[in-house]
């Protein structure tokens, strides 16, 4: 595609509706609650908190940075940026890791899928909580799931083939406002179920006896997958933001609300998981066997029950195209295909690895695994110091100040986070997780 020629997010609003999309999604609703109830709940918040701001900001600027001053996909702004170098391999493993985390992300939307056709039918209707789980459990056990998954996918490929702004944008925009209102309301309930109040407290106690080296590598990686940052999503998003916006702000508001998203998330589950003596390391599923147990103890909760998985889909799907546009870009860009030939060709290559992570629980756990914990952590250290130590400070600041429009008030905090705190915490907290040091 001739540079010139690239699509571009329409608005402010809309550049931050686009970035949140895809920050905001199951890594939220489904993957958080699981992984915080699984690692101790309330310590490991608070260090998710911690990496969030710290690391999380830093490398989501530096990617918007990367894409928008170079203008190209995860592989071609590094190419761009630095010609003849090596960087463009951090592009390379992030256009790899998009196809794992698109593979296993997308059977888990599918079966968001199911949650909807059952809300449409009442099909949690008059069931107990252990009905519910078993539901989940036995659903998993047919076909059915591949066949959402499918479904998902070409519901992902319909958007991204229509291009940014008529796609991506569009849904964003309207949507998201309404998975936040509906998410409250659900927290509302759940937070006044009789006996919840050890479930905030299981949510907001941190038990520091409770953190380990692979606690803190979780933290780590559930930070990233949330955030949607290192492997070349917002790098490839950046690219689409026009030159007159504001980077530095965007980075802050999408970052403020995913974890705002995360945190009543949290909120709308764990009472809940308490109140109803469901295991808190549920695995992965969590969400899909506690919250149908709360919509029925809700007047309207089959409207309720309803909406939220229609809107759960939502944030999944756009979530899905910022993955799939990755692929797409860097096919069409450095491959030079059409993009409707990008976009096919990612989604059925996707698909196939789909098919094994929607039958297999070991294909599924090792996708969601390595993506998360180890390619996205050192994506995103290679991110922060190529911006850090290669792109250098005069160059970083002329594109996060628009040449010098903007004041960028908080730069110099930025690159120091970015020179030095945020690529030493992500070493340390990695190579401690696997095991390679110890401390
Ligand atoms: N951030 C998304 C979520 O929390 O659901 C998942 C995701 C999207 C991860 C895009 C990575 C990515 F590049």
């Amino acid at each position: 595609m001739d540079i010139n020629q690239r699509d571009s997010f329409g608005s402010k609003f809309g550049v931050i509706a686009a970035a949140a999309g895809s920050a905001i999604g199951l890594g939220n609703i489904w993957r958080f609650p699981y992984i915080l109830g699984e690692n101790g709940g309330g310590a490991f918040l608070l260090v998710y908190l911690l990496f969030v701001v710290g690391i999380g900001i830093p490398v989501m600027l530096s990617e918007f940075t990367i894409g928008r001053s170079a203008q190209r996909n995860a592989v071609g702004s590094f190419i761009k940026l630095a010609p003849g170098k090596p960087w463009y391999l951090v592009g390379v493993m992030g256009v790899g890791a998009a196809f794992m985390i698109l593979a296993f992300y997308t059977v888990v939307a599918g079966w968001t899928l199911e949650y909807v056709y059952q809300s449409v039918i009442n099909g949690f209707h008059g069931k107990t909580q252990l009905e519910i789980g078993q539901m989940f459990d036995h659903f998993r056990e047919t076909s059915r799931p591949v066949i959402w998954f499918a479904i998902f996918m070409l519901m992902t490929l319909g958007i991204v083939i229509a291009g940014v702004k008529n796609g991506i944008e569009k849904y964003t925009k309207i949507l998201m406002p309404i998975l936040l209102l509906i998410l409250i309301i659900i927290s509302i309930r759940s937070i006044t179920l009789p006996g919840s109040s050890q479930g905030l407290k299981f949510l907001f106690y941190p038990d520091f006896s409770k953190i380990t080296p692979k606690v803190i590598l979780e933290a780590l990686g559930q930070a990233f997958f949330s955030l949607s940052i290192g492997m070349g999503t917002l790098i490839t998003y950046g690219s689409y933001i026009q030159k007159k916006e504001d980077l530095m702000n965007t980075a802050v508001s999408v970052t403020m609300a995913d974890t705002l998203i995360a945190v009543l998330a949290g909120v709308a589950i764990f009472p809940a998981v308490f109140a109803f003596g469901i295991p808190p390391a549920a695995e992965e599923g969590l969400v899909y066997k506690t919250l149908p147990v709360i919509f029925q103890q809700m007047p309207g909760g089959y409207l309720f029950s309803l909406l939220f998985f229609v809107l759960l889909a939502v944030a999944a799907v756009t979530s899905t195209i910022s993955v799939l546009e990755v692929i797409v870009a860097y096919f069409s860009e450095e491959l030079n295909m059409s993009r409707k030939a990008a976009t096919w060709l990612g989604t059925i290559s996707v698909g196939v690895l789909g098919i094994f992570a929607s039958y297999s629980g070991k294909v599924f756990d090792v996708l969601n695994f390595t993506s998360a914990n180890i390619l996205l952590p050192v994506g995103g250290l290679f991110i922060v110091l190529f911006i850090g130590w290669y792109f250098g400070r005069k160059r970083t600041f002329a594109e996060i100040s628009n040449e010098g429009v903007l004041k960028a008030r908080l730069f110099n905090v930025y690159l120091f986070l970015v020179r030095f705190i945020a690529p030493i915490a992500i070493a340390l907290v990695f190579l401690n997780g696997i095991g390679l040091i110890k401390f």
